[in-house]
């Protein structure tokens, strides 16, 4: 007899076999490259690409120490507890559609492994309960695009109070451990499908998935206030921080378009939802 105790399930190491088996006959997440610890899985697949690795190409790790969020945000980790996931993309569509892409993704493996429902934030963060469980880094560069996911699946964020006020994770939410490779097998599957309509269906599957996506939009019919981190924006936008007003619609590139108090409607291409 032994006393010691099975590894909790919620705290071990991402079974890299059961993924592989998992994804079997799958084009994203061929290659699968496993690292016990990176900075962050985009840099280092964004290196991969420079060096030639093939489209679907995929970068995972059970603790990111410099994980990467959009507007020059840290990414918290939780070791042995999130998703990361970090694809090396050559889309042969706009980019944007990855946004929706993602998003779509990743709330359906959620609803499809857990009995929770998942909210889709404009562009592309998805929430619990209105709490974030996931968020998306999507970097292109001369015809590359590095997409990057964390979902936060197992552990808790009630240490960091000013943190858990706005996210979560599966975990909390549910009540019990997610098997995180059934999500990572649920959320790679949906993606890879949802990648070759785009790739392979032309207009009509971009104009469908931006159906799916914008049916799914929280953000829309409410009073919303966009943040442009100075940080975030691009060189030529004039220096705006927070547009207020209400989401009336998104457009055919996935834009938001916010009606302000004066009766403008301004389009709104990056920024935070509030
Ligand atoms: C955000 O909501 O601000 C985006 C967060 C994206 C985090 C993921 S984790 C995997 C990949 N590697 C990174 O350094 N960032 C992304």
């Amino acid at each position: 007899m032994t006393d010691r105790q099975p590894p909790d399930p919620a705290d071990a190491p991402l079974r890299v076999d059961l993924l592989r088996a998992g994804l079997r006959g799958v084009a994203l997440g061929n290659p699968l490259i496993y690292l016990p610890a990176v900075d962050s899985t985009n840099t280092y697949a964004a290196a991969l690409a420079r060096n030639g690795a093939s489209e679907g190409a995929l970068v995972t790790t059970d603790h990111q120490t410099a994980g990467r969020g959009r507007a020059g945000r840290v990414w918290k980790p939780l070791p042995n507890q999130q998703l990361i996931l970090s694809f090396v993309l050559r889309p042969t569509f706009p980019p944007h559609f990855l946004v929706m892409a993602s998003a779509l993704a990743v709330a359906g493996a959620i609803e499809a492994t857990t009995p929770l429902q998942a909210e889709i934030k404009w562009p592309n963060d998805v929430l619990i309960g209105g709490r974030k469980v996931c968020g998306v880094l999507i970097e292109t560069s001369d015809g590359v695009a590095i997409l990057g996911m964390g979902l936060n699946a197992n552990g808790s964020l009630a240490g960091d109070a000013e943190l858990a006020a706005r996210a979560t994770t599966l975990a909390a939410a549910t009540g019990h451990p997610i098997a995180r490779e059934e999500l990572a097998i649920a959320l790679i599957r949906r993606l890879d499908t949802l990648y070759g309509e785009l790739r392979d269906g032309g207009a009509e599957a971009q104009r469908d998935l931006r159906e799916r996506w914008r049916a799914r939009l929280v953000t829309l019919g409410r009073q919303t206030t966009i943040r442009q981190s100075a940080h975030a924006q691009p060189q030529d936008a004039p220096p705006i921080e927070a547009i207020e007003g209400l989401a009336v619609d998104v457009n055919s590139d996935g834009a938001l378009l916010l009606r302000r108090d004066d009766g403008q409607l301004v389009t709104i291409t990056w920024g935070d939802v509030e």
